[in-house]
């Protein structure tokens, strides 16, 4: 044997147990058979030409009826006299045969109807992209695995070798702890999809830390899984010791499933609170909008004088509406009525007063239908049995701004709450958050719950972190916090909007760009690249794309942020529709990953992902649920 030449069985000598789990057989002899029997995993040998980035190899004759595109390989070879190995993605495969592309054999074949035994020479060869290069280290420097770089290209004839688990396992046996799953490698076949390791880390230095704060982004189409993802992510900040997760839930989703499962969803049912809790330990802290007291007399003219009286008032929305609840809420307070005090009669009065009122009404609308509004207002306060509607909507809403109704925290607790000992904290934004369950919101069926006092309410909750995130930040501090928010799209779209909701939009661009300083990062979930605002697209490190954005648009964006890389695109829209399953137990949730969130692409190269499709498998994965009571 060539000095030269790698030995796989010194890799194979590789010491040490191997505290990954989620690999079902844990047994030391995996990782030297996997070598010893490189007959077996080897699937070509190193072609020609190649490069650093991009390297051909030419499939085993008796391999060229696998399913390869997307398959994991590793190519071991020597490099500055230190043993080394590059990993890359299978990308595409390509079959030629050169004796028949002359036009002569063709039309004989044609001819024929067959292709002569002499002529079926077909060569098969993968284009492979190379994303991590590792070198290991001299027996007297303990024989440890660190990155490296190709700085040469591995002679041909050297044998390329699918990836398995076992090897996974054993290359990155001292970074395990870091390492977090949240699915299989996406490839062609099912059977050898191996364990995608991927990083989820806190924004701290030190251990499990990045040493940054970061934004990661969740697209796909409604229904690609995009939400479930989430959960799983964000158990991955979770477990963190130091790291908060605020999650904003406009659908109210995941406070509905953090223990209780959703009796009509067949698919995914993790009970996440129970991992948060019995594993991490930490504190699951579930805030449905009724328990939270509403603190701002910006709240009160979008939540209240925007959406539940001037609504019934039949005002038309936008800019009168807007002004309207600005007078409103200025004769409030000139009447000396608190934030605290709306849900009282006296106050309710106070509001008949002032718009049943003719100069109220005028500076409002200068023109004649002043008159009709003056009279419908009158009218309604004259009728007891609206004018009682009237009061159980106002009341019903007035007391989220109630301070002191029991079981309530202001946002200033709520956040100091969030940013304290590494907690989880869900605010239920949906219309579910504010009803279920208590009579306070009795009549509230009326309201107008929109995406603008939605937008709103997330706008006050993050600015509220974001003023704590300065405090700790003059005193030399930093948060360690993950706000996630699902349903991004509707409150950070790009373009222009009507009036209130674009203010909004705008200022939340702002906090995206602002926050990352004060430890503060979003994991934001959207259906859209293309109409997410592109502010915010531009500052997220990590993106997940799960399958269905095709459109020109969309696809446009996706190449654009992955550096162009068509093969990556055609992979992407390959991903088979989760819904066009023939059955549910085969469906798919695949994501393209975009940025440094694996160890096994260095520089962001693409990384497809299947995520797990049964808590179970996540859970066993990353050595969860062991501490739950139920069996699984
Ligand atoms: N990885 C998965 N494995 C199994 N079922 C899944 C997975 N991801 C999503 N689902 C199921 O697919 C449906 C849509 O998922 P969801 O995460 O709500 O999609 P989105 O948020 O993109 O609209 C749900 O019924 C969910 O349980
Ligand atoms: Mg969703």
């Amino acid at each position: 044997m060539n000095e030269n030449a790698f030995d796989p069985a010194a890799w194979a000598r590789l010491e040490g147990p191997s505290p990954m789990p989620g690999v079902e057989e844990r047994a030391e002899n995996r990782f030297p058979a996997w070598w010893d029997d490189v007959a077996s995993a080897q699937i070509g040998v190193v072609g020609s030409p190649n490069s650093t980035e991009r390297m051909s190899a030419d499939i085993l004759m008796d391999k060229t009826k696998e399913s390869l595109v997307g398959e994991w390989i590793a190519i071991p070879f020597v490099q500055d006299g230190v043993d080394t190995l590059t990993v890359g993605q299978i990308m595409s495969v390509e079959m030629r045969n050169d004796l028949l592309e002359g036009t002569t054999a063709r039309s004989i074949v044609s001819r024929l109807g067959k292709i002569p035994a002499s002529a079926s020479e077909d060569l098969y060869r993968a284009e492979i992209q190379v994303t991590a290069t590792f070198a290991r280290s001299s027996k007297e420097h303990g024989r440890t695995v660190l990155p490296s770089m190709m700085g040469t290209v591995p002679p041909s004839g050297t044998p390329v070798c699918l990836v398995d688990n076992a090897f996974i396992e054993r290359l990155f046996a001292k970074q395990t702890d870091d390492l977090f799953f949240l699915g299989t490698a996406y490839s062609g076949a099912k059977e050898r999809r191996i364990l995608l390791p991927t990083w989820v880390r806190h924004f701290r230095s030190g251990e499990g830390g990045a040493g940054d704060t970061y934004h990661m982004g969740i697209f796909g189409k409604t229904g690609s899984g995009k939400s479930v993802l989430a959960k799983l992510l964000l158990l991955g900040f979770a477990r963190h010791p130091e790291t908060s997760v605020f999650i904003l839930d406009p659908q109210g989703e995941f406070s509905r499933d953090a223990w209780n499962l959703p009796s009509n969803d067949e698919g995914f049912r993790l009970k996440w609170g129970e991992v948060v809790e019995n594993d991490f330990g930490k504190r699951l802290v579930l805030v449905p909008l009724r328990n939270l007291v509403l603190d701002s007399w910006d709240l009160f003219k979008d939540v209240i004088g925007q959406a539940v009286l001037f609504q019934w008032l039949g005002y038309p929305r936008g800019e009168k509406r807007a002004l309207a609840a600005e007078l409103l809420s200025i004769s409030l307070q000139k009447a000396g009525f608190a934030l605290n005090r709306l849900a009282s009669r006296e106050a309710f009065d106070e509001v008949g007063k002032a718009v049943c009122d003719e100069s109220f009404v005028k500076r409002v609308y200068v023109s004649d239908s002043a008159t009709a509004k003056l009279q419908q207002a009158v009218g309604y306060w004259e009728v007891p049995s609206i004018k009682e509607d009237l009061w159980r909507a106002w009341s019903s809403m007035a007391s989220l701004f109630d301070d002191k109704r029991p079981g309530t925290v202001s946002v200033s607790a709520l956040v100091e709450e969030v940013v304290t000992s590494g907690k989880v904290v869900v605010v239920n934004l949906s219309r579910e958050g504010l009803e279920a369950g208590t009579s306070i919101a009795a009549g509230s069926r009326n309201i107008l719950w929109n995406e603008e006092i939605q937008g709103m309410l997330i706008l006050r909750l993050l600015s509220s972190l974001r003023e704590r995130g300065e405090i700790a930040y003059l005193k030399g501090k930093r948060l360690n916090t993950m706000v996630v928010l699902d349903e991004a799209h509707r409150f950070i779209p790009r373009g222009t909007l009507d009036g209130q909701k674009e203010a909004i939009r705008d200022l939340l661009v702002e906090a995206s760009r602002e926050t990352r300083k004060y430890g503060i990062g979003w994991l934001l979930v959207s259906q859209t690249l293309a109409s997410l605002h592109p502010e915010v697209v531009s500052q997220l490190r990590v993106l997940l794309v799960g399958y269905g954005l095709n459109s020109g648009s969309e696809l446009q964006a996706l190449r654009e942020l992955s550096g162009g890389d068509q093969r990556a695109i055609s992979i992407y829209q390959r991903f088979p529709d989760p819904h066009a399953a023939l059955e549910p137990s085969s469906r798919e949730y695949n994501f393209m990953l975009l940025g440094p969130i694996s160890p096994l692409a260095f520089s962001g190269q693409p990384l497809f992902l299947s995520a797990f499709t049964d808590p179970h498998s996540f859970l066993f994965a990353n050595g969860l649920g062991g501490k739950s009571d139920e069996p699984a």
